[in-house]
């Protein structure tokens, strides 16, 4: 049964034994981020994390929530990650339509998922204290890395924000996880990147020169908070999509003064407007990449209220260099748009995105491999739209590679390439997470084919034969296992 908020699936980490109480109290600047950084990099990722004390804040903060693959399974109601891709697949299977393109677009409005939108009251629990004389300090924002926010701002970040906007001309919704940036107790940055779907309203608004009404969730049940980080395609909207992982429609209310609707079950509400070409810079920030971001000019927010629970806790996140929560973000992001991916192109069989290849930035991808440049195909769709289109680094690998092994996968890869026949350098869009780019414009991109070449693919004669031994010899080591006197070892 769907999670009511995050207050019950918090009980259910406690359950599990996925959750550890913090009693004695600690500094929501830098403390908290290294106590959760160790967690995070403890084996199978440690537990979540609750700090019922926080130095000046009157509110508990959790953080860690999703950062193992038995708490993101428990997040989804799930067994296994795998259940996302079957699931998803199934969904499709249904949708009748023939091209990719329709099916997607005739995934809202189809039967089944219908039943997901999201469905609207007139009162949440997100409303149960409202005020509308907001102060952010009193609020137990953290401070993720030494550098953060040097020498611009405080370097205090809401990381797991779900930003509500609404297209000015469609009245369409949109909901996405961008970094948020304190820069006093009424105002607050935007870290969106051009592309997202809230970089996409405000551009309307700004060409309009009008104000744009905005509100910032944090907390709910945890496939809504999962759900506003996921980059669905359009016209997939996130809290139809997070209704469908709950199997229950997330319940939204009206914001106090604008049009927006948020989840009725969010621990806190922040509601308020953006001047149409009002910038301030911020950063630095310590990101997922393991590097600080370059300081931006981002959108400014202007806090008019901000609403929320009685017994509010503070949902958190640290991002940093691998492995972090996120990375199991980005695994659940992998099965769950697999299916999309398959649409288009569906002799891919697998894709394994490595933890350390933070979301997107590297995919290994198992293809059924039908003739000469086949890979190379695969690559071009990969990076021409969609989810992987940023991808900085794809290695196209045959199906019978068990791409989730990657010693194996390294092992194929490196001694099955030619790198002067294999390899594919491109440009692509500058991707500003991504440090070690030089130029603000454009970055590289790498491609390898490490597919088994066939002839017209630059490879005369037979590709070599693999080493492996006879079947009828394992078959006898088999038998005879234990006479060796090994079987305890
Ligand atoms: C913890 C976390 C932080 C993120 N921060 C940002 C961010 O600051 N800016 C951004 O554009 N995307 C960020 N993302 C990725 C977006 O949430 C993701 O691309 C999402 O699909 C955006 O929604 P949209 O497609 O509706 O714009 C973050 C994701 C996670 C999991």
């Amino acid at each position: 049964m769907a999670y009511r908020d995050l207050h019950a699936f918090l009980d259910k980490l406690e359950e599990l034994g996925e959750l550890h109480r913090v009693r004695v109290e600690v500094d929501p600047v830098l403390e908290i981020a290294e106590i959760t950084d160790r967690m995070c990099k403890s084996p199978h990722g440690g537990k979540a994390l609750l700090f019922e004390r926080v130095t000046g804040s009157a509110f508990p903060v959790v953080t860690n929530i999703f950062g193992s693959y038995r708490r993101i399974c428990a997040a989804l109601e799930i067994g296994e990650l795998e259940a996302l891709a079957r699931r998803m697949e199934e969904l499709f299977r249904q949708v009748p339509s023939t091209s990719p393109r329709d099916k997607i677009a005739a995934l809202p409005q189809w039967g089944e998922f219908s039943r997901f939108l999201p469905k609207r009251v007139t009162y949440g629990v997100c409303r149960e204290i409202i005020d509308h004389d907001p102060d952010l300090g009193a609020y137990p924002v953290l401070t993720n890395w030494p550098g953060d926010g040097r020498p611009v701002h405080s370097g205090r970040f809401i990381t797991l924000p779900l930003v509500f906007t609404r297209d000015p001309e469609t009245g369409a919704f949109n909901c996405g996880m961008y970094r948020v940036a304190v820069f006093d107790g009424r105002t607050v940055g935007l870290h969106w990147s051009a592309k997202s779907g809230g970089a996409g309203h405000y551009e309307k608004y700004r060409a309009r020169g009008e104000r744009m009404p905005l509100a910032i969730a944090v907390g709910g049940d945890p496939a809504v908070i999962y759900a506003a980080s996921v980059p669905f395609p359009a016209p997939i909207d996130e809290m139809q999509m997070a209704g469908f992982l709950r199997q229950s429609p997330v319940e939204v209310v009206q914001c106090l003064n604008s049009e927006l609707w948020v989840p009725a079950n969010a621990e806190m509400v922040l509601e308020g407007y953006l001047e149409p070409g009002e910038m301030r810079r911020e950063g630095a920030f310590g990101n997922h990449t393991g590097f600080y971001g370059m300081h931006e000019d981002v959108p400014v927010m202007h806090i008019t209220c901000i609403t929320r629970r009685r017994e509010m806790v503070y949902p958190a996140t640290v991002v940093g260099p691998p492995p972090m929560e996120d990375c199991y973000m980005a695994k659940a992001n992998e099965r769950l748009l697999l299916p999309f991916i398959r649409l288009e192109l569906p002799e891919v069989v697998d894709i394994n995105l490595p933890l350390e290849g933070i979301f997107h930035g590297c995919a290994v991808v198992a293809i059924k491999k039908e003739g000469p440049g086949h890979a190379r195909k695969v690559m071009d769709a990969l990076w021409g739209k969609g989810w992987l289109a940023a991808s900085r680094l794809l290695v196209i690998v045959d199906a019978d590679v068990d791409i989730h092994d990657l010693p194996v996968t390294s092992w194929r890869v490196i001694n099955g390439v030619e790198w002067r026949r294999d390899l594919i350098v491109g440009e692509s869009p500058f991707d500003k997470a991504f440090a070690a780019q030089g130029s603000r414009y454009s970055g590289g991109r790498l491609g390898i084919d490490a597919t088994r070449k066939m002839p017209g693919e630059g490879f005369t004669g037979e590709w070599p034969e693999e080493v492996s031994m006879a079947d009828s010899i394992k078959q006898l080591v088999d038998r005879r296992w234990r006479e060796y006197g090994l079987s305890e070892e």
